[in-house]
């Protein structure tokens, strides 16, 4: 039988119908998703008008289908958008309240912008998410997981996220989770047994919150287990690490749990990183910790453990040993000197009297990263220590070692970070540093080093960050060392291609001595994520600086010369307390100086009219010199200042202008200067009246440092026990208050 043309027709008008259809459908889904995207677009631009370089450039809505767009994917068939991925693409703004249009979304990352405000309902509408990062923002309230019942992938991390999280956390949505990371929010209320029925869950991260209560989780198959920085406390229960322990990562740090290191730890036998640091531990280190050969990393600074370090800690993989700030001391035991894989080790805050050459640990080649400071360490430095060929970072500082620099050091040519200050050590600073070619931080402060700044240091020319403090330095500086720090940024991008970056910056009192200048934007890159204090040098290296530069209190002389200018990465200059005469370089208006302090010496003639070039000074100190002239116009340009003073230079005349920035220092930064016409402040015959606002001399930097400590902690306050703690900073070299006010500051830090 053959079809009639009657049939043809009814079959093709069947087919067209069908393609119709199909066609229809096909393109109206994907239409529907691409409306969503570009109301998500419109959105973001609506709150971002002026961002330049943004992946939805390439969102063009000519296009049929926008499954090649830029951060968007597509299922299979190409008929729904399945992940958003527009991770650290600047947006800010609040979140885009009509995800829950695109009905097959199950990827949604929208990580490392300034997103703010609260989650919306809608998100909890997106019932196929199964990985949702919101993680660095500026996300606040409470969220509720109800309704995302797929969720494999969660990370809410550093955000500002508060409230109970049993609350928020329906038994339910855990159901299918195996990542979920909350720290660095405002979370509160007790972890107990939340999540015992997360079956599935593999990492957990809750660090960085206000938690309580004890552990009564059962953690054991965990692979990643955080609650660092919180207030549980209570003793570690010993069957958390059962038989079946699977963990790989373990973070106890900064809580306040008490008791001992259960020995059922070494149930974990393939735990790779063991962090206790910052609790009320106590008793012996388990001697059973020795068996879990796997560890690479044992933090448990920062306790009460007993004396003695079991003899079984060398493991064959360990490369991370803190034992700072415990009980020990006494000759430094032998069993260091067989840690012949450890790379860091870490022994500053007790009380080690010797013992470091009958140890052996000189002879240890593999150590890169070496922390001997606050010790009780005295006698000359080893010269020994200038064999450990790989050494990246050496701290000998607070103890009270005597007697000369060795030689020798200058040998460490991979050395990125020296610290010697906080002794008594004598000589002069050694030529042969010259010969330290990957230095960035050469901290020598507060010593009885004599003798002149060597010219060879010119040579260094990675170094940024120069502390030479409170020593006996006399002379005049020569021209030559001024090409310190020259070529930073390719140094450090060097070591940086090559993994070999010093990252030892674990403790905090180390920061506090290496970036001594709360008054400069250095102390903001501290507020960067991580614990501790863990900054890393790319974030202060990023735009090649800024650097410092540290003389205060020496016995310098002579002028300041005009080479100063090379020092193009310059942020901080203290030069203070010292001998130097004669004028101040006019070049010194090319550098991008935040701080300069040149109080207390005998500089003359005119403050140059390139002050005024300083467009990012903040800090201007010059009280006590012998400068005469007047006061330069150029000063009222210098918008950001926020600290200035002039006075007891008695020769300078003309007048402060009424308005702008010199206008509202009070009366503090005027003193001394019978020729100087202030428009508010009387003059010895009292005619004039105090300003409304007044500003703040330098003489009184208290109240303007806690002014920057809130202003910084707006943006970051999961951070704030590291602000805090820098709070203490530096500002006169005071030897740091060591120890406890650490962990007082971290109580303080909620
Ligand atoms: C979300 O979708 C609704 C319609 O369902 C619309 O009225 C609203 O404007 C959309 N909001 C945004 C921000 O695109
Ligand atoms: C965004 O999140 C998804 C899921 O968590 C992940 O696969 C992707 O790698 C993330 N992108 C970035 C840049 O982190
Ligand atoms: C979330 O995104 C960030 C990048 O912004 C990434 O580092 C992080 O690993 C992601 N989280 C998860 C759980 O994949
Ligand atoms: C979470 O949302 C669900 C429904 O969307 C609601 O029933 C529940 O009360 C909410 N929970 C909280 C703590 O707000
Ligand atoms: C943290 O959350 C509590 C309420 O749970 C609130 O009182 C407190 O102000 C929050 N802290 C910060 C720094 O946001
Ligand atoms: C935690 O444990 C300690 C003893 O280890 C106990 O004194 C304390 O009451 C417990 N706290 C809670 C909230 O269970
Ligand atoms: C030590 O580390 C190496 C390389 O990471 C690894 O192959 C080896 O299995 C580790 N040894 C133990 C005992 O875990
Ligand atoms: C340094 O560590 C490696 C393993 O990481 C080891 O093979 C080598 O023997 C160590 N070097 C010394 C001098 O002990
Ligand atoms: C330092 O290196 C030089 C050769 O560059 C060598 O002669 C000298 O002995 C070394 N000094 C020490 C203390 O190792
Ligand atoms: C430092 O050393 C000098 C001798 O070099 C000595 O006179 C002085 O007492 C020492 N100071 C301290 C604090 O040990
Ligand atoms: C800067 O340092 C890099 C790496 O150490 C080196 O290759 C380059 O030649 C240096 N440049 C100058 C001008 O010294
Ligand atoms: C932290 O939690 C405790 C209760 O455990 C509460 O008293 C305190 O106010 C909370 N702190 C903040 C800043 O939310």
């Amino acid at each position: 039988m053959s079809l009639t043309a009657t049939d043809h027709h009814f079959l093709a008008a069947i087919l067209m119908f069908h393609c119709l259809i199909t066609g229809k459908t096909v393109s109206g889904d994907i239409e529907s998703d691409k409306q969503v995207l570009l109301s998500l677009k419109d959105h973001i631009v609506l709150w971002n008008p002026v961002m330049i370089e943004t992946p939805f450039t390439g969102w063009n809505s000519k296009d049929e289908s926008p499954c090649n767009w830029p951060g968007i994917s597509c299922n299979t068939r190409g008929n729904h958008v399945t992940a958003i991925d527009l991770s650290d693409t600047n947006i800010e703004g609040p979140l885009f309240r009509n995800f829950s249009r695109l009905p097959e979304l199950e990827h949604l990352n929208l990580s490392a912008n300034r997103i703010y405000g609260m989650i919306p309902d809608d998100l909890s509408k997106c019932r196929n998410l199964r990985a949702l990062n919101l993680s660095n923002n500026i996300i606040r309230g409470e969220f509720n997981l109800t309704g995302l019942d797929n969720l494999e992938v969660l990370d809410l991390s550093n955000n500002r996220i508060q409230g109970n999280l049993r609350l928020m956390f329906p038994a339910k949505a855990c159901r299918n989770l195996v990542v979920l990371k909350l720290s660095s929010n405002n979370l509160s209320g007790q972890v107990d047994d939340l999540f015992n029925l997360c079956r599935n869950l593999h990492s957990l991260d809750l660090g960085g919150n206000n938690f309580s209560g004890n552990l009564s989780f059962q953690f054991g198959r965990l692979l990643e287990y955080s609650v660092s920085m919180n207030s549980l406390d209570g003793e570690i229960p010993s069957r958390f690490f059962s038989e079946n322990c699977n963990l790989l990562r373990l973070d106890l740090s900064d809580n306040f749990f008490v008791g001992q290191i259960p020995k059922e730890i070494s149930n974990c036998k393939d735990l790779v990183s063991l962090n206790l640091y910052g609790n009320e531990l106590s008793g012996e280190i388990p001697p059973e910790v020795g068996s879990i050969s796997s560890l690479q990393s044992l933090l448990l600074g920062e306790n009460s453990f007993s004396r003695d370090v079991p003899e079984s800690l060398v493991m064959s993989n360990l490369s991370l040993l803190d034992l700072s700030r415990n009980g020990f001391g006494g000759d430094v035991q032998e069993v260091f000197g067989r840690l012949h894989q450890v790379k860091s080790l870490v022994l500053s805050g007790n009380s080690y009297t010797g013992g470091l050459l009958s140890s052996g640990i000189p002879e240890l080649q593999n150590i890169s990263e070496l922390d001997l400071s606050e010790n009780d360490f005295s006698g000359p430095l080893p010269v020994e220590i200038s064999q450990m060929s790989n050494l990246k970072m050496l701290v000998l500082a607070n103890n009270q070692f005597t007697g000369s620099i060795p030689h020798g050091y200058g040998n460490l040519s991979r050395l990125q970070a020296l610290d010697l200050s906080f002794n008594n050590l004598s000589g002069s600073i050694p030529s042969s540093f010259r010969k330290l070619s990957s230095i960035f931080w050469l901290m020598l402060a507060n010593n009885s080093l004599t003798g002149k700044i060597p010219a060879e240091l010119g040579n260094c020319s990675s170094l940024l960050w120069l502390n030479l403090a409170n020593n006996q330095l006399s002379g005049p500086i020569p021209p030559e060392f001024f090409n310190v720090g020259s070529n930073a940024t390719a140094q450090f991008i060097l070591s940086n291609q090559a993994g070999q970056t010093a990252s030892g910056f674990s403790q905090c009192t180390n920061l506090m001595r290496w970036i001594p200048t709360t008054d400069s934007p250095l102390s903001s890159f501290t507020l960067f994520p991580g614990r501790r204090c863990e900054i890393k040098f790319d974030f202060l290296l990023k735009r090649g600086g800024p650097g410092y530069l540290q003389l205060r209190g020496n016995k310098l002389s002579g002028g300041l010369p005009s080479e100063i200018s090379k020092m193009h990465h310059l942020g901080t200059l203290y030069l203070d307390d010292n001998g130097f005469y004669g004028q101040l370089p006019p070049q010194i208006g090319s550098l991008p100086l935040f701080t300069l302090q040149a109080s207390k010496n005998m500089f003359s003639g005119e403050i140059p009219e390139e002050i005024g070039m300083l467009k990012r000074l903040q800090i201007l100190d010059l009280s006590y010199n012998n400068f005469s002239g007047e006061l330069p116009g150029s000063l009222s340009s210098l918008t950001d200042l926020s600290r200035f003073n002039i006075s007891y230079n008695p020769y300078i005349s003309g007048r402060v202008p009424s308005t702008g920035q010199l206008s509202t220092f009070d009366q503090s930064a005027f003193l001394g200067n019978p020729l100087l016409e202030h428009p508010f402040f009387p003059t010895e015959d009292g005619r004039r009246t105090s300003p409304s606002v007044p500003g703040k001399a330098v003489g009184e930097p208290a109240e303007e440092l806690l002014d920057r400590f809130r202003f910084a902690f707006a943006f970051s306050y999961p951070f704030f026990f590291v602000l805090s703690f820098l709070g203490f900073l530096f500002l006169g070299n005071e030897k740091i208050s060591p120890l406890k006010s650490e962990r007082k500051s971290k109580r303080r830090r909620m």
